[in-house]
C-alpha cells in the first residue's frame, strides 16, 4: 500500500484545484464542518469578568493576569476578524460549527459573571452562522476556577451535556468527550455503540497524546492513575482509524501513529490569534524524532521548581517515559499558528482546511484520511 502524501501546502493546494482534483465537499453523502479551536473569549476590559479573581497562590496570579491582558488585546479586534471570516467561509452543506473547548478565559469566581462570559462567547462565535447547530467540548479554561466550583457548575447548567456524548452525521460518528473530567465507561460504550461507522471521529479538548511542553500530563487520561484506560483507548481509536479532533495546545499541529491495526491520526486546531505574525507562523516541528523536544528544552527554562508538587507526582524521568510510548508516531508536524478551519468530509476522504488568521482561502490543505491512499 502506497502511504497518501499527507500535506499539501498552498502551491499543492493551487495544483490540485488546477488538475480538476477537486475536493469533494458537495458531493454525495458529503458534508463540510465550520472548526474553531481555542478562543478563550474575554472582555476587551480586564475588570469585565475578573473584578472578584482570586488566585490561591501568587505564581497563577502573575500568569493569569498576563492571560487576561493577552484577551483584551486580542479580543478586542483580531478575534472578531478571525471569526467574521471564518462565517463567510461557511457553505450549505456545512453541517454544525465545532468548537474545539476554552471558549472562554474562566477564572470569573464569580457563577453569574461564568454563565455570562459563556453565553456571550457563544453569541461571538455563532454570529454569522444564521442558527448552526454550535457543538463544542469542555476546555479546561471552560470551567477555571481557582477557589471555588462555580465554573464547572456554571458551565453544565449552560451547557447540558454529559462527559460522553455523540452526534450521527450521515453514517459517521461524532464522539466528544470532556477531557477534563472524562467518563471512561461512557466512553467506551459509545465508541462500542459506534463499531461499523464511515468514519469515527473522537472531539476532546484535551489531546489523545502527551503534550509537547511542560504541561506534557494535560491530556485525555494523562493521569498516572488513568495508564491502562488511556492504552486501551489508543488501541481502540487505532483499530478504528479514528480521527482525534483535539485543542488545548495553541498550535496547529498534525500527528499520526500507525499500526497493524490501523492509522491514528490526531490534529490539533487553534484559534488564540495573540500575534498578528501567528497568521504566518512558521513551522517549528516537521519530524517525528521532535516530539519531545519542547517539553525537553522548556521544561528547565520555564518550569516553576513547584510545579511537578502542585500538579503531578512524576518525575523527569517518567515523564520522558511517558512520552516515549508517543514517539512511533509517523508524521509530527507542529506550527504555532493561529486561525479557523473546515472539515470536508466524504465517504472516502477527511481533509482539513487551515485559514491562518482572518483569511477567506485556506493556506495548507491536511489529508487526514484516504486522499491518495492506494
Ligand atoms: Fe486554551
Amino acid at each position: 500500500m502506497r502511504r497518501r502524501k499527507f500535506i499539501s501546502n498552498v502551491g499543492a493546494w493551487s495544483l490540485l484545484c488546477a488538475s480538476g482534483c477537486r475536493l469533494p465537499e458537495r458531493g454525495r453523502n458529503a458534508y463540510a464542518v465550520s472548526v474553531l479551536g481555542d478562543t478563550h473569549f474575554d472582555g476587551t476590559d480586564r475588570n469585565v469578568y475578573h473584578a472578584n479573581y482570586r488566585p490561591e497562590v501568587e505564581w497563577k496570579r502573575c500568569v493569569c493576569e498576563g492571560e487576561f491582558l493577552r484577551n483584551a488585546e486580542m479580543w478586542k479586534n483580531r478575534m472578531p476578524r478571525l471569526l467574521s471570516s471564518a462565517a463567510r467561509c461557511r457553505t450549505d452543506n456545512t453541517a454544525f460549527l465545532l468548537h474545539l473547548g476554552d471558549l472562554v478565559q474562566g477564572d470569573c469566581c464569580d457563577y453569574g459573571l461564568h454563565l455570562k462570559m459563556l453565553r456571550e462567547a457563544e453569541t461571538a462565535c455563532c454570529r454569522g452562522f444564521d442558527g448552526l447547530d454550535f457543538l463544542m467540548v469542555c476546555g479546561n479554561h471552560d470551567i477555571r476556577e481557582m477557589v471555588t466550583k462555580d465554573g464547572a457548575m456554571a458551565f453544565d447548567e449552560w451547557y447540558g451535556k454529559p462527559s460522553v456524548w455523540v452526534r450521527r452525521e450521515m453514517d459517521d460518528a461524532w464522539i466528544f468527550v470532556d477531557s477534563t473530567r472524562p467518563d471512561a465507561d461512557a466512553l467506551f460504550a459509545a465508541l462500542a455503540d459506534s463499531d461499523g461507522a464511515r468514519h469515527t471521529f473522537l472531539v476532546s479538548h484535551g489531546p489523545v497524546s502527551p503534550t509537547d511542553n511542560w504541561g506534557y500530563f494535560w491530556f485525555l487520561f494523562g493521569e498516572k492513575r488513568h495508564t491502562e484506560t488511556r492504552r486501551h483507548l489508543r488501541h481502540e481509536l487505532t483499530r478504528r482509524n479514528a480521527i482525534v479532533l483535539a485543542g488545548h495546545m495553541h498550535c496547529t499541529s498534525l500527528m499520526e501513529w500507525k499500526d497493524r491495526e490501523g492509522t491514528l491520526v490526531q490534529f490539533i486546531a487553534n484559534s488564540v490569534w495573540t500575534r498578528d505574525d501567528m497568521a504566518s507562523a512558521p513551522l517549528v516541528a516537521d519530524d517525528p524524532r521532535c516530539f519531545g523536544s519542547l517539553y525537553v528544552n522548556r521544561k528547565a527554562k520555564d518550569e516553576p521548581e513547584e510545579y511537578d508538587g502542585a500538579y503531578t507526582t512524576r518525575s523527569r524521568a517518567e515523564a520522558l517515559a511517558l512520552i516515549s510510548e508517543y514517539a512511533d508516531m509517523r508524521q509530527y508536524k507542529r506550527w504555532d499558528s493561529a486561525g479557523h478551519y473546515r472539515l470536508l468530509v466524504s465517504p472516502d476522504s477527511v481533509d482539513m482546511l487551515f485559514y491562518p488568521g482572518d483569511a477567506l482561502v485556506p493556506s495548507m490543505t491536511f489529508a487526514l484520511k484516504g486522499r491518495g491512499e492506494a
